[in-house]
């Protein structure tokens, strides 16, 4: 079997247009228009990649934006005095603090200042806590992504085996929890493994939906380690290289070369996940102009 390419790229690109639709509807009948901030924290190359990723996106879609990129030796006590000005700006509707932070500032006090409201990551305990009863108002960006180009690649989740390698809050975590709720789109039987599992390779092999976020090692997923049949989500990330024009070489945590011959869809790296993630930042920061605004 040679597998379906998901292609992440155009499914990201009609949504973008739904969306797209929505945010002039809400120009035009509410004189609205959706606001995100970013905030970047220090100089990592992968990160002020994303950050310039998100904030083209606004720009392409007619969302305001405002972008703070901050020296890396910025004190907590002066991002936290930012947030709280962000929180009481009436053009601003989500707020994202780009992580990593560096490590002298507390990551989760950062987040947990952010109001719930204006979350769009969904990372604050408020939003994790109503994902987890499921009555969620955001969905972090990256699991939501994934879970989109499931149900608009006609990919059965109900009953199906799916096995997440990686447990972080950004992702693992909560991927788990929107694929384990009673919902469309999820009823799955949920497996999380992690850098402590036994025996990895025993449950890659059963799963009928492979999700790899594990982010540490460069196609260490092979062809010998999945069914035939699985399906792929390959939500990471290296910088493996450089080609002569200076373009970074990017791969995942999946062999997509072996494994596509087993696999019945798989998603590749780039042009899979990614462009999904930015998609689910800027329909939350739609949802919370409306929230805020009291439209749904
Ligand atoms: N770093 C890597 N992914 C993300 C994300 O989805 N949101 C934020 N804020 N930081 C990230």
């Amino acid at each position: 079997m040679t597998a379906r390419i998901i292609n992440g790229i155009e499914i990201a690109n009609q949504i973008r247009e739904e969306l797209k639709a929505g945010i002039i509807a809400l120009k035009s009948e509410h004189n609205l228009i959706p606001g995100l901030v970013t905030i970047l924290v220090g100089v990592d190359p992968a990160s002020q990649v994303y950050v310039s990723s998100k904030v083209k996106a606004c720009q392409t879609m007619g969302i305001y934006s405002e972008r703070y990129d901050l020296p890396a030796d910025t004190g907590e006590q002066e991002l936290l005095a930012l947030i709280k000005s962000l929180n009481k700006n009436s053009n601003i509707h989500g707020i994202l603090v780009q992580v990593p932070l560096p490590k002298h500032i507390n990551e989760n006090t950062v987040l947990m200042a952010i109001d719930p409201i204006k979350d769009v990551d969904g990372f604050h305990p408020i939003n994790i806590g109503k994902l987890m009863i499921g009555e969620p108002d955001y969905l972090p960006c990256t699991p939501y992504g994934i879970q989109i180009l499931l149900i608009r690649s006609h990919i059965e989740t109900e009953g199906a085996d799916v096995v997440i390698i990686g447990r972080s809050n950004i992702l693992g975590k909560p991927m788990a929890a929107i694929l384990m709720q009673k919902a469309a789109g999820a009823n799955a039987t949920v497996t999380v493994c992690h850098t402590k599992t036994r025996d990895l390779i025993s449950h890659t092999r059963r799963a009928d939906i492979l999700i790899a976020a594990a982010g540490n090692k460069p196609k260490f997923i092979t062809a010998d380690m999945v069914k035939e049949g699985v399906v792929i989500i390959d939500a990471s990330t290296h910088r493996i290289g450089q080609t002569s024009e200076g373009k970074a070489i990017i791969c995942g945590d999946v062999d997509f070369d072996s494994v596509k011959e087993k696999a019945k869809a798989i998603t590749p790296v780039p042009g899979g996940v990614g462009p999904m993630t930015i998609t689910m930042l800027m329909s939350n920061t739609i949802k919370a102009a409306k929230l805020i605004n009291k439209l749904v």
